[in-house]
Order: structure tokens, then C-alpha cells, then sequence
């Protein structure tokens, strides 16, 4: 029976699945400060969406850290080391538009994805088909919801 060789995972694919992982935690944090402070018009229409983005990430972070603990990799972890491992951008912080919010999101997705995108690679580049997996349905979702938030933008 063939398995992903756990006891050789490479440094590329556990350097990008971190990455990865402080992308999507970074961007769970950002979608909850959006959920908590937007206003104006959408107000429950986005407030709804944001916490199912959050809801969404949150399972994303568990699945990703215990696919590194499977690889015999410890997780990273704690705000200011996924502050230092991140790039995903703050949403605006105190009163800002509805829109200022979802663009913010935008940005964090765009971020985040292009983390799935590499780690994905570097799974693939590795053998590793099981954590290539985990990346493509991550990627599938953040494109599914770029989609949806730049169609929230379009002519307001
Ligand atoms: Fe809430």
C-alpha cells in the first residue's frame, strides 16, 4: 500500500502549509473584526456573511495545523507568530464603509490564496497528493469567494 512518506516531508511543503496556515488564520481574524464593526444598508446581509467566513477559516486552521502534526510538523501558532508568518492585510479598524470592509476581505483572499496556491505546488512538487488535496479544496473556496465579494462591489 502506498502512502504519503510522513517522516520526509520536505521543507518546501511544510514551510508553505504554515504560511498557509497564518494566511487563513490572519484572514479568520480580519473577517471577524469586519463581522463586528461593519455598518450602513447591508448591514445584516454582511454581518451574516462575514461570520461564515470566519465559521469557514476556523475549521480551515484545525484541518491544515493537524495535516502538519500528520507530517510529523509542528504547528505554528499564537497571534504575534502568525502576525510575523502572515502578509494577509487588516480590514479598517474602528468606522469604515461597508465597501472599505469587503474590499479589505478582498485583499486578505487574494493573500491567502496565493499561500494555498503554493503550498499546493510544493505538495505536488513533493508527491504529497493528500496535502495537495486539503490545498485544492481550500483554493476552491477562496475563489468561490473572491467571486462573490467582487460581485458585492460591482456598481455600488
Ligand atoms: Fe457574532
Amino acid at each position: 500500500m502506498s502512502t504519503t512518506n510522513t517522516t520526509q516531508t520536505s521543507e518546501a511543503v511544510s514551510t508553505a502549509l504554515s504560511t498557509f496556515l497564518a494566511d487563513s488564520y490572519s484572514l479568520m481574524a480580519q473577517a471577524h473584526l469586519a463581522h463586528w464593526n461593519v455598518e450602513g444598508p447591508f448591514f445584516f446581509e454582511l454581518h451574516a456573511n462575514f461570520q461564515k467566513q470566519y465559521e469557514d477559516l476556523f475549521e480551515a486552521v484545525d484541518e491544515l495545523a493537524e495535516r502538519l502534526r500528520a507530517l510529523d510538523v509542528y504547528a505554528p501558532g499564537g497571534l504575534k507568530t502568525f502576525a510575523r508568518l502572515s502578509t494577509v492585510p487588516e480590514v479598517p479598524a474602528g468606522k469604515a464603509l461597508a465597501k472599505d470592509f469587503v474590499a479589505g476581505l478582498i485583499e486578505g483572499h487574494e493573500t491567502t490564496l496565493a499561500s494555498a496556491l503554493a503550498a499546493r505546488d510544493a505538495a505536488g512538487n513533493s508527491g504529497d497528493l493528500e496535502t495537495q488535496d486539503i490545498c485544492v479544496k481550500r483554493i476552491q473556496t477562496h475563489e468561490k469567494t473572491l467571486w462573490m465579494l467582487r460581485s458585492f462591489l460591482k456598481n455600488l
